[in-house]
C-alpha cells in the first residue's frame, strides 16, 4: 500500500483511492462479523456451588475482615482457641481454603477436615496419622515441609509418637506459627459421642496443644456453638468466637458484577439491588441465583444476551429454589423442628419482608420460646419490632 501510494504511474493514482476504500469495507465487515460471533456466544459460568472454594480460585471473594480478626486474635497472648461459627454453606471452608491469602505469612494454615478421613479412623493410630498427613499437606501448599510420621510407630503409643512428631513440627516452624484448623468440629463430637473415642484422650490432645505449643494455634469451625457441646466447654477454655455470615454488600456486588475477570455479564443497576435483596449476600444464594440467570442469559437470542434485567433475576428464583433444593431442603430437614418449620411457614405466607408479631405467633405456637431461639440462632428469622420475620427472602419463597 505505501509503495502505491508513494508512486506517480498513472493507473496506480487512478486506482489507489478505490483499492483503499475496499480495504476499509472488508476490514470492517471482519470486525462486524467478529462481534456478532462473539455476541451469539454463550456466556461461562463463573460460578462454584456446593464444593467449597479451593486456594486460589479466582471467585473467591471479600472476608478481609474476618482475617484481620483471626489476625488479632492470634496476637492475644493469653492464646485463647478460636471457634469459627457460621451457617451452613455460609463459607467455613472456603474461608479456611483461602486464609493464607489473608495472614501474615508468618502464619502457616494447617486445614484438617474432620469430616474426612480422620473421624472415620477407626483407632488412635489412623486418627493421629490422618490428622498429621492432612497438616503436611497443607503445610506443603505454603511452601513449608513438614517431617512425615509413618504410620506403623503410630501403633504402639499412638499420643507418645505423635507428641513427638509434633516436636520436630516446632522446630520445621522456625519462627513462624501454625494455624491448626479443624473444620467440622461436630462431627468429631459424634464420633466421641458414639463411643469411637475417649473425650479425654482427644480433647486432652487438643487442649495440651493449646496449653503447652505456643507455636500451635487452634481454631475450630462449625456451625455449632460450644454451648451445644457441653463436652467441648471444658476442654477448650477462653474460647474466641468468629463470627462468619453474609457477605459484605461490597462484596456480594463484586460477585454478581464481576466474578471473574472479562466476565462479559452486564447488569441493569435494579436487577443487581434485586439479586442483594432476595439473598441477603448469602454468598452460596447469590452463586445460586447468578449462576441460574446465566443459563436463562444463554438461551435468550444474542442481541439481548448480555444484559440482565430485572425481569431476569425474577425469572431465575424458581430455578434457583430448584436447584439449590438440597440446600433448602437441609434447612428443613435438618436444622429445624416440626414446630419450627410450622412456625416458618406461618410467617413465610404473610408475603415479602412481612413482620409478624410475637404475641400472634405465641398465640398459635404456645410454649414455642426455644424453638423461636432456635430459628434466631440458626439465623433464619430475626426480630423487629417485636415480632419476627425473614432474614433471606429467598429462603422464605421455600417456605411458601
Ligand atoms: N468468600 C466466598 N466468595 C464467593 N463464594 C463463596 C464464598 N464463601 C462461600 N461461597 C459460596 O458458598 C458455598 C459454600 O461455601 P462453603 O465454604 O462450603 O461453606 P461452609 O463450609 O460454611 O458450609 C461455596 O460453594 C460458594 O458457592
Ligand atoms: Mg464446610
Amino acid at each position: 500500500m505505501q509503495n502505491f501510494a508513494r508512486s506517480s504511474d498513472k493507473y496506480t493514482v487512478r486506482f489507489y483511492p478505490i483499492i483503499k476504500s475496499w480495504r476499509e469495507i472488508v476490514t470492517n465487515y471482519i470486525d462486524e462479523l467478529a462481534k456478532i460471533t462473539e455476541l451469539s456466544q454463550e456466556i461461562d459460568l463463573p460460578y462454584i456451588m456446593g464444593n467449597p472454594i479451593a486456594l486460589e480460585q479466582e471467585i473467591f471473594t471479600g472476608r478481609d475482615d474476618i482475617g484481620l480478626r483471626i489476625e488479632q486474635l492470634l496476637l492475644d497472648r493469653r492464646r485463647p482457641p478460636l471457634l469459627l461459627y457460621g451457617q451452613r454453606r455460609m463459607g467455613k471452608t472456603s474461608l479456611l481454603n483461602n486464609i493464607g491469602k489473608l495472614l501474615p505469612s508468618n502464619i502457616i494454615p494447617m486445614f484438617v477436615d474432620l469430616q474426612g478421613a480422620p473421624s472415620s479412623a477407626s483407632d488412635y493410630a489412623g486418627f493421629l496419622y490422618n490428622l498429621a498427613r492432612d497438616m503436611e499437606k497443607s503445610a506443603k501448599k505454603q511452601g513449608l515441609t513438614l517431617p512425615s510420621l509413618a504410620r506403623e510407630v503410630l501403633k504402639s503409643d499412638a499420643f507418645t509418637y505423635f507428641y513427638e512428631w509434633l516436636d520436630k513440627v516446632e522446630q520445621a516452624l522456625e519462627q513462624n506459627t501454625a494455624l491448626l484448623a479443624l473444620d467440622e468440629f461436630e462431627v468429631l463430637d459424634n464420633a466421641i459421642a458414639k463411643g469411637r473415642f475417649d473425650e479425654q484422650d482427644v480433647l486432652g490432645m487438643l487442649r495440651h496443644l493449646i496449653q503447652h505449643r505456643p507455636r500451635f494455634k487452634i481454631l475450630l469451625a462449625g456451625s455449632h456453638t460450644i454451648e451445644e457441646y457441653q463436652r467441648w466447654a471444658s476442654y477448650l477454655i477462653n474460647v474466641q468466637v468468629v463470627h462468619i455470615s453474609y457477605l459484605k454488600e461490597t462484596e456480594a456486588r463484586q460477585l454478581i458484577e464481576r466474578p471473574v475477570k472479562d466476565f462479559t455479564l452486564r447488569y441493569e443497576p435494579n436487577a443487581v439491588e434485586r439479586v442483594l435483596q432476595l439473598t441477603r449476600c448469602h454468598p452460596f444464594l447469590v452463586q445460586l441465583l447468578c449462576a441460574e440467570i446465566i443459563v436463562l442469559k444463554n438461551e435468550q437470542d444474542p442481541s439481548i444476551r448480555r444484559l440482565a434485567t430485572l425481569a431476569d433475576v425474577e425469572a431465575a428464583i424458581p430455578e434457583a429454589l430448584q436447584s439449590g433444593g438440597f440446600f433448602f431442603a437441609d434447612i428443613q430437614n435438618n436444622q429445624v423442628d416440626a414446630t419450627g418449620e410450622a412456625i416458618l411457614r406461618f410467617i413465610a405466607a404473610q408475603g415479602e419482608g412481612a413482620i409478624v408479631s410475637r404475641q400472634t405467633l405465641l398465640q398459635l405456637f404456645p410454649d414455642a420460646d426455644i424453638t423461636f431461639n432456635l430459628l434466631l440462632q440458626r439465623e433464619l428469622i430475626e426480630e423487629v419490632d417485636n415480632g419476627y420475620c425473614f432474614q433471606v427472602e429467598l429462603i422464605r419463597r421455600w417456605f411458601i
